[in-house]
């Protein structure tokens, strides 16, 4: 399958762990870095090393199981991830309900490094392994009159101690512009450092949009819908002042409580500077996405 990327990086550039990413190490956004084919970066430029395996597992997001950070690493070990049906329908030509053994066979799988930044103004970096939804779109087959994708997390009360919490309206809902889901950066995840999703981390699939606040990389996707209407979002229902349908990341667009130009990168210790945060979290590349947009009202 051609693959769109000119900054590969060598198994040197990957090191916590010491893990497997022995693969085709793919880190898009480098350029923006001012770090070129795995080389140094130059003076002022930060280079890309992933967090340890235990800071991205243990520190988590996912109200369904609880609003701690270490809640999702407590209880989400009770989600029952196989047999996983993720159910794809709307305006595509081949709607149905695929397994996920199905569905991944079909893909080719890649690690990605990617840049994690989440509205709360703390990031990390991540090795994930996934597949392009661009590939899994086009599997599907998206009718001309599609405009968004629209995403849907698994809701089990039975499973996920949180929902009994109207934290938010469940299930969690997520949803791209149709260039947005199509873009390369944009991929479904299946595992991370080289090892199979943690449920914490939302196994046994999620969606990964690295230039987006990580609230709109939904976890665990049962269902995915090809609309042309806006989908309806998670946080935007449930305040629309301070998330809105885009949430690229961007410095300029303080969140209404708290200022969104610098991030705590997670590892760093106690004592550790703030890093300013980058316009679409430094992966330049998206910006002809929103040419013509003002990314202000567009939030
Ligand atoms: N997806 C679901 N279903 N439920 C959630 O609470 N939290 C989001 C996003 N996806 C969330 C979710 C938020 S706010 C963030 S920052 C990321 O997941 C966190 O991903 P991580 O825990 O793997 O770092």
């Amino acid at each position: 399958m051609s693959r769109r990327w000119t900054n590969d990086l060598t198994q040197d550039d990957v090191t916590p762990e010491g893990l497997f990413l022995n693969r085709r190490q793919l880190m898009a956004g480098a350029g923006a870095l001012g770090i070129a084919g795995g080389l140094a970066a130059p003076a002022g430029a930060e280079t890309l090393e992933p967090n340890a395996y235990e800071d991205i597992t243990n520190y988590c997001n996912y109200y369904e199981f609880g609003t701690g950070k270490d809640d999702p690493a407590k209880y989400a070990g009770a989600l029952t991830t196989e047999p996983w049906t993720v159910q794809i329908d709307g305006l595509v030509d081949k709607p149905g309900d695929y397994t996920l053994t199905d569905l991944v066979s079909q893909m080719d799988i890649e690690e990605r490094i990617y840049r994690f930044r989440c509205v709360e103004a703390w990031s990390m970096v991540v090795p994930w392994q996934g597949f392009e939804l661009a590939d899994l779109l086009d599997m599907v087959g998206v009718k001309p009159e599609a405009q968004y994708v629209a995403f849907e997390t698994a809701l089990r009360p039975d499973e996920m101690p949180g929902v009994k919490y109207p934290v938010l309206d469940w299930p969690y809902v997520e949803g791209l512009r149709l260039d947005e889901a199509r873009h390369p950066l944009t991929l479904l995840a299946t595992g991370l450092y080289g090892k199979p999703m943690l449920n914490q981390n939302g196994a046994p699939i999620r969606l990964v949009v690295p230039w987006k606040y990580g609230f709109k990389s939904i976890k665990s996707v049962v269902k995915i819908t090809l609309t042309d209407t806006q989908p309806p979002t998670s946080w935007n229902k449930a305040n629309a002042g301070e998330y809105g349908f885009y949430s690229n990341v961007n410095p300029t667009v303080d969140h209404p409580r708290w200022s969104q130009a610098t991030e705590r990168r997670l590892g760093g210790g106690l004592f550790a500077r703030r890093e300013p945060t980058l316009l679409f979290n430094g992966y330049d590349e998206v910006a002809g996405l929103y040419d013509g947009m003002d990314l202000v009202r567009n939030f």
